[in-house]
């Protein structure tokens, strides 16, 4: 049975900020649910505050231990419980994770290297020695660089293998080399690996250690291989690229689900797609917009930063509502100049645009279900999930030929009366394109017949994790 630990700092529905939590959260399952049995899946996590109590009072308290880092002596707990046939460890202590957000604090690079620190001590301490550690995102970086550096000599420790995915390349953990050996608890010897453009950088030191480096889309892989999507790291990359692949991420298709009771107003499949109808009714009544079904209510569900291509939104969104008779709302928060657009926007047009200024994963749902047409025009995805999501919820999505978005979503056409394709796409970083796309989607929308083809078309397609979770099996077995 190969024993698998991955190592993160978010995972739904413990506590999470973003895609890498979703993945977290489903894909050890998936892979869980893949090995048939052959797989013993485990995942290691900080005990944040917002961890809920009710999940506290799931936990059983495993061990507690001192961890040592630098000249800091600190305590930490590990506490456990099973989800999903797989366990869910995570890592106690207050002083580093009891803070009103998962991330954003200025001592980040401590509060993780703790984190890494206390995840590679933990394998000893309940005796679980993994055949593959699989580190996520800078965060869980630093567990790769003292497995290699401090561990390997320690019976249990040295046949483990390594996997480190990245799942944006714009976070990398940089740090100044003042803080090398106080805080990371590295020497002079360690100061060629952690360097990377004349500072530390926690996700190159991790890419050099690691046996194999993923990243969660095929396209993306080829992408972070170029200067225009690496962030300075595409050297390294290129120098590695020998143990870099992409795996396509997957959606977790139980609770991104139409047919979920409770999740949105009335249940609907591909079957039943009227139904959607009346999750818009609901959601236009919720927002206070007229409950038109003729009129195509557009969405954007995203974090209200740059490179999900808000500035191209930005640009068209005044012309476009002028032009066409649509209904559009926007979800979610972020970069202040974003919000404030959006909440002028819906006072331009207060009977068609909502601008709902927060992260909310249960209106998320009610959106997806009555979003006709879902746009995402990022500047750059790794993968991107909400493309996937909208796409089971039956909403047709309108997005750039970058990243994941790439890989999942195909342009739509038509030959011999045979459809193709599984959305809109357009190449360039460019408003004009995007509005294109966006009516042409509208068009295609007001046509009944070619609308309800093309949803179950896309309702169809598979964002489950099944064959990706295959993928990470052969990958580990490759090792
Ligand atoms: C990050 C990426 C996103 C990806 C997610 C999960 O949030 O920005 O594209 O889907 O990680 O891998």
């Amino acid at each position: 049975m190969k024993k698998i630990l991955f190592v993160g700092a978010e995972a739904m529905p413990f506590a999470a900020t973003g895609g890498l939590g979703d993945v977290l959260g489903s894909l050890p399952t998936a892979i869980h649910e893949a090995a048939e049995g052959e797989a013993d899946v485990r995942v290691v996590m900080p005990l944040y505050s917002a961890v809920s109590a009710d999940f506290r009072s799931q936990m059983t308290l495993v061990q507690e231990y001192e961890v040592c880092l630098s000249w800091r002596r600190q305590y930490c707990g590990i506490y456990s419980l099973v989800k999903g046939g797989v366990t869910y460890y995570f890592i106690d202590n207050e002083y580093y994770f009891k803070r009103d957000s998962l991330y954003g604090c200025f001592d980040d690079g401590e509060r993780f290297a703790f984190f890494c620190k206390a995840a590679v001590d933990m394998l000893g301490v309940i005796g679980f020695y993994p055949d593959v550690l699989h580190a996520h995102d800078w965060q869980a970086a630093l567990s790769l660089v003292y497995l290699n550096g401090k561990y390997r000599q320690v019976a249990g420790y040295e046949a483990i293998q390594t996997v480190f995915t990245i799942h944006n390349i714009e976070y990398q953990g940089k740090y100044d080399f003042g803080i090398l050996g106080d805080v990371f608890e590295l020497g002079e010897e360690d100061r060629e690996l952690v360097e990377y453009d004349g500072c530390i950088n926690l996700m190159k030191a991790a890419i050099v250690c690691a046996d194999r480096v993923s990243t969660v889309s095929p396209q993306y892989a080829k992408e972070i291989q170029t200067p225009e999507y690496a962030h300075g790291l595409d050297g390294i990359l290129r120098q590695q690229a020998e143990k870099l692949c992409g795996i396509l991420n997957g959606i977790d298709y139980d609770y991104y689900n139409p047919g979920r009771k409770g999740a949105v107003a009335k249940t609907y499949s591909w079957r039943t797609i009227p139904a959607k109808y009346e999750n818009k009714a609901a959601l236009q009544a919720e927002l206070g917009l007229p409950q038109k079904n003729d009129v195509p209510m557009l969405s954007v569900i995203s974090r209200l930063a740059s490179h999900k291509g808000l500035d191209l939104i930005s640009e068209m969104a005044y012309d476009f509502l002028s032009e066409h008779e649509v209904q559009l709302v926007i979800l979610g928060k972020g970069e202040s100049g974003y919000e404030s657009f959006f909440e002028g926007l819906q006072q331009a047009f207060p009977d068609r645009v909502r601008a709902l200024i927060t992260y909310d994963r249960s209106l998320a749902n009610r959106i997806y279900a009555a979003t006709d047409i879902f746009l995402m025009p990022s500047k750059s995805e790794p993968c991107g999930l909400s493309q996937m999501i909208a796409s089971r919820f039956g909403a047709i999505p309108v997005t750039r030929e970058t990243g994941g978005l790439y890989d999942s979503i195909k342009g739509y056409w038509e030959e011999k009366g045979r459809m193709h394709g599984n959305g809109f796409t357009f190449a360039g970083y460019s408003a004009a394109e995007l509005a294109e796309r966006t009516g042409a989607a509208v068009a295609l929308w007001q046509d009944e017949e070619k609308r309800k083809k093309l949803i179950g078309r896309i309702m169809r397609t598979d964002f489950s994790w099944k064959t990706s979770a295959l993928k990470y099996l052969e990958m580990y077995a490759s090792l």
